[in-house]
């Protein structure tokens, strides 16, 4: 069975916590090339946009001494069908089992970057893409970034926190914070956000208009998190009041289950919250905190610029991680044993 990876809350925390401690050492690495992957390959391919993502996975199998290919799902390859027993009369040329059993013979691991539809809850939620993806490979398949996870920058944060709180974040108070943005985006980092600061046992606060509250699987598995680590996991509607006495606020955009009843309603849900951003004024209620965010962010609209360019701002360190975290995930992946 190929060890693939869907997200961090399927795997043991001692997997967990290693592939952390990783993390953290190919940033302290003073030589960031080695050959420890060579003569090993990895297949990118996305469905949908990506700067970080596609490069530093690309950069971290190089430095690794692997090989890495990226296809952009829609330019320069075939479109592809994913339906079992489609009569494929449409644009698709091929189908999604035999582009990924082709690739599965080449590549040695394959990445794969497929958004939520926010259109059908179900088939988000039971990440349906991902895993026909998964059932066509026969290599392990690192999860890009899909409809509810997105364990590669999940991976990066916690380094970048651990690295920020010399070690130890428990109990320091980390604030997910919704943003209003101009277009309906997907809960895959919230979800991953919110699992991995609670998994690090860190008091946890999801401020976000009613209307926003994540997925109750995504929830009760933080506020499960909590208990094991004797932390607080909390859901409050005042973004000033729930940023007071914060460590970390970690901004983010997402459109929330009211999406999917319909994407006109959910659009006139987030006009009226538009008042919802990191500012100073919300920064001055913090214990000194910083300010993090996954990023590509639009400044003054989640963000003000005073914020973002202040040192209270850690999102470029945060985006450095991802390159550290990638080199952990393919080790992991390939059972590379370092
Ligand atoms: N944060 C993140 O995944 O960035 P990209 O979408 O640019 O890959």
């Amino acid at each position: 069975m190929p060890r693939h990876l869907i997200d961090w809350h399927l795997i043991d925390d001692a997997t967990w916590e290693r592939l952390i401690e990783r993390a953290l050492h190919h940033f302290h690495a003073t030589n960031r090339w080695s050959t420890v992957a060579a003569k090993r390959s990895v297949g990118l391919l996305f469905f949908n946009p990506s700067l970080r993502t596609r490069t530093s996975m690309e950069l971290a199998a190089v430095q690794l001494g692997a090989h890495a290919s990226t296809l952009n799902v829609g330019q320069g390859t075939w479109g592809f069908s994913w339906e079992k027993g489609k009569v494929m009369d449409g644009a698709e040329a091929e189908h999604i089992d035999e582009a990924v059993g082709v690739l599965s013979r080449y590549y040695d691991a394959l990445g794969v970057r497929v958004f939520a539809s926010l259109t059908d809850a179900q088939k988000d939620r039971d990440e349906t893409l991902l895993h026909t993806f998964i059932q066509a490979s026969t290599v392990p398949v690192i999860n890009l970034e899909s409809a509810f996870y997105h364990p590669c920058q999940a991976l990066g944060d916690a380094a970048t926190m651990m690295t920020h709180f010399n070690g130890d974040v428990r109990r320091k108070k980390f604030v997910l914070t919704w943003c209003y943005h101009p277009k309906a985006l997907p809960m895959a980092v919230p979800n991953s956000a919110l699992l991995t600061a609670s998994r690090l046992g860190m008091d946890v606060t999801l401020a976000c208009p009613p209307a926003y509250v994540l997925d109750k699987k995504i929830t009760d598995l933080a506020a499960g998190y909590a208990r094991q680590h004797g932390a607080s996991f909390d859901i409050v509607h005042d973004q000033a009041a729930g940023c007071e006495g914060a460590d970390i606020i970690y901004a983010k955009a997402w459109s929330g289950p009211a999406v999917y009843a319909g994407a006109d309603q959910e659009a006139a849900l987030r006009a009226e919250n538009r008042d919802w951003r990191v500012t100073p004024g919300i920064m001055d209620r913090t214990h000194n905190g910083r300010f993090m965010h996954c990023l590509p962010v639009r400044r003054n609209i989640v963000v003000d610029d005073a914020v973002l360019d202040s040192p209270a701002s850690i999102h470029l360190q945060q985006a450095e991680f991802r390159l550290h975290a990638q080199k952990a995930i393919l080790e992991h992946v390939w059972g590379l044993g370092v």
